[in-house]
């Protein structure tokens, strides 16, 4: 019965030009990939500052992991309280500027343990429309009411607020959105918070490591909460939440993803401790990132594309899913590597290439690119 079910299902997704089925990939080289032994130049990573495949980092968290051992063996809450996790958060907490911070195994799991555990039933959660799926389901989990506002739209916001001014709000987003590539207005979004006084959570998972004075991301004059991930521009794995004083306390004991599950080993925290300072001087590569990343939306423009995308994270346009597919194809054919993106991660008939800029790309990375893509 199950069988039968996923297989309709899977015919189906198939027939829609949506069905998943990522290329297995033999092995990683800086900025290329090696699939079904050929090297293609990847434009999929968010390893924005090259971190994850620099020598530097993989001898810190080796040498980390061989004094600390390979796991934690326990929840946070049972025996995985060790120090160096605590004093990480700390460094974090004062790096970021925020209070206090928590790490979790990932950034979806961050999301889910946030959301689902600070709101329920009567509290008012507007968010939105485009905020990563981990958010959605915390706030699903979560029991709240909830209504989304149109894509960085602050007036639409601001009507949602007006709709709920009696109700204790919570307002989600991001600061660098995930497949938009777009920033949040921070000034408008912070003006609205100063007049309704909302609860702000910003997730910030694409921005920390790779945008703004030494990394600390766009939104801290605009949030009480933010999500940073290790997984992509700190190229490691697990997530930090960086809040105000008591939430920390509240997460302990009600956070349902974070009791009941191993926390990051030692050597994690360790390595986060270390990549603080590796973050703190990466200016040039992020100077680097910005350049590639300009030149990279000016060209597809003037190639006649529609691109969004006011960072590293770039949209092109293509529309109807297999389109996007084919012009995916065409591009490993031509060994470049840019995964389509569709439904239901964006909307139906809006499929997009994601094209991901790292600071490992050149400008003569940058010019193949552009030569090898189909025109539109
Ligand atoms: C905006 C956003 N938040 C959270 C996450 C989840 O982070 P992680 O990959 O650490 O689970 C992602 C990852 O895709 C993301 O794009």
């Amino acid at each position: 019965m199950f069988a039968r079910r996923f297989k309709n299902r899977l015919i189906f997704q198939q027939k829609a030009g949506l069905r998943r089925n990522p290329p297995e990939i033999d092995k990683r080289d800086g900025k290329y990939l090696f699939i079904n032994s050929k090297k293609v130049l990847n434009f999929a990573s968010n390893d924005y500052l090259g971190l994850g495949v620099s020598e530097e980092l993989k001898e810190k968290v080796a040498d980390n992991f061989l004094k600390y051992g390979a796991s934690s063996s326990s929840s946070r809450l049972v025996s995985g309280n060790y120090s160096i996790i605590n004093r990480a958060e700390k460094k974090y907490a004062s790096f970021f500027g925020y209070d206090d911070a928590l790490f979790f195994p990932s950034g979806y799991q961050a999301n889910l343990g946030i959301i689902s555990t600070f709101f329920e039933k009567e509290d008012i959660i507007i968010f939105d429309k485009h905020i990563h799926a981990s958010s959605i389901k915390g706030i699903n989990l979560s029991g709240a009411n909830f209504c989304g506002y149109n894509h960085n739209s602050m007036p639409h916001l601001k009507k949602r607020l007006e709709a709920n001014k009696q109700k204790q709000v919570a307002v989600l987003t991001e600061s660098l959105f995930s497949m938009d590539g777009d920033f949040l207005d921070v000034h408008s979004f912070g003006k609205l918070k100063k007049e309704y006084g909302f609860l702000s959570i910003v997730d910030e998972a694409h921005a920390f490591g790779a945008i703004g004075e030494n990394g600390c991301g766009i939104a801290r004059g605009a949030a009480d909460i933010a999500l940073g991930t290790f997984g992509k521009a700190f190229g490691l794995f697990g997530s930090f939440v960086l809040m105000p004083k008591g939430f920390k306390e509240y997460l302990f004991n009600f956070s349902s993803p974070l009791i009941y599950s191993t926390t990051l080993p030692e050597a994690h925290a360790a390595s986060a401790i270390d990549l603080l300072e590796i973050i703190s001087r990466s200016k040039e590569k992020r100077k680097h990132l910005r350049k590639v990343s300009r030149i990279m939306k000016e060209s597809l423009k003037r190639k006649g594309f529609r691109v969004t995308g006011d960072a590293h994270v770039l949209a092109l346009e293509i529309g109807k899913e297999a389109r996007a597919a084919e012009v995916s194809q065409s591009l490993l054919k031509k060994n470049i590597f840019v995964p389509p993106v569709r439904y239901p991660t964006v909307p139906i008939g809006r499929a997009i290439l994601r094209i991901s800029m790292t600071a490992l790309h050149t400008e003569k990375d940058v010019m193949s690119f552009i030569d090898l893509l189909p025109a539109p």
